[in-house]
């Protein structure tokens, strides 16, 4: 099968056609896929059938897998980590984010599968911080590459919608960590802000009325319309997302209709 890439909009995202995800991927279609990935940031396809199986063999071909440290997982398959509104208020992820910030290697990637999705709304945002980075002023980037900033789990998983001693354990287990406010893409070189409204919590050295302001605006920044893409799921769609250079939004207006997406999280490096 041929495969295509088309572009959804100029900073990022890219529809995905004429790749079938259940079946082991030869490594020629791997190479094409990784490289869309870096230079589209986002790849959606359509139409995937995948279990659990699959969808794990599927995102291990891109590195070793996360398990996360709060939300549910599949029983079966422990790397598949559940979002499901029967099973959690996932009003933590309608905030922008980049996964798991809060590690000291946070995710390199993800491969989210859309089980079922409400009738209308439930539609996920990315955002591409090296365009973002791009557009500031050089002076900007000259002293924004100076900083450091915390990012902290306790953040954005507030005590009401966690159990407790999970909480308290998840806590203890994932302490406050520092990461560069701009960070260079590993493998393409490119520069992307690193601070995202889901985990930062300050910056190093400076105090908050002066770190709260400036991270407000490069939140602000970051997630600007033309910096963004916006998707409209339909069951059976995958999204997979380098979230070394993005950040994310899963809007929740939806109400009660039931929403399950799976999603397996590829590990990282150290952020530099
Ligand atoms: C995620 C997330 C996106 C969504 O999977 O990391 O933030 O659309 N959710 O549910
Ligand atoms: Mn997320």
């Amino acid at each position: 099968m041929d495969i295509t890439i088309e572009p959804l909009t100029p900073a990022i995202g890219a529809l995905v056609s004429g790749v079938d995800l259940a079946e082991p991927i030869d490594a020629a279609t791997r190479a094409t896929i990784e490289a869309a990935l870096l230079d589209r940031q986002v790849l959606l396809l359509r139409d995937q059938t995948l279990t659990e199986q699959q969808q794990r063999d599927f995102a291990a071909g891109f590195g070793p897998l996360h398990i996360h440290p709060i939300y549910p997982r599949s029983s079966q398959v422990p790397e598949i980590m559940l979002l499901d509104t029967a099973l959690n208020d996932l009003r933590d992820n309608a905030l922008w984010h980049s996964d798991v910030s809060f590690l000291e290697t946070p995710s390199l990637g993800a491969v989210l599968l859309a089980r079922k999705i409400p009738e209308l709304g439930g539609d996920t945002l990315w955002a591409s911080a090296t365009a973002a980075y791009d557009a500031l002023p050089e002076t900007l980037k000259v002293y924004l590459a100076t900083l450091r900033a915390t990012h902290d789990l306790a953040k954005s998983f507030p005590a009401e919608r966690f159990e407790a001693a999970e909480l308290e354990a998840a806590k203890r287990n994932n302490p406050p960590v520092v990461h560069p406010v701009i960070r260079t893409h590993p493998v393409t070189g490119k520069k992307a802000i690193f601070v995202s409204e889901g985990f930062t919590t300050g910056i190093v050295g400076m105090e908050p009325t002066l770190a709260e302001p400036l991270l407000a605006m490069l939140y602000a920044h970051v997630t600007r319309p033309k910096f963004t893409m916006r998707w409209k799921w339909r069951v059976g769609d995958v999204a997979i997302w380098d979230n070394r250079v993005t950040q994310h939004y899963a809007t929740y207006d939806y109400g009660n209709a039931h929403r399950v997406m799976n999603r397996a999280t590829i590990m990282g490096d150290k952020p530099f």
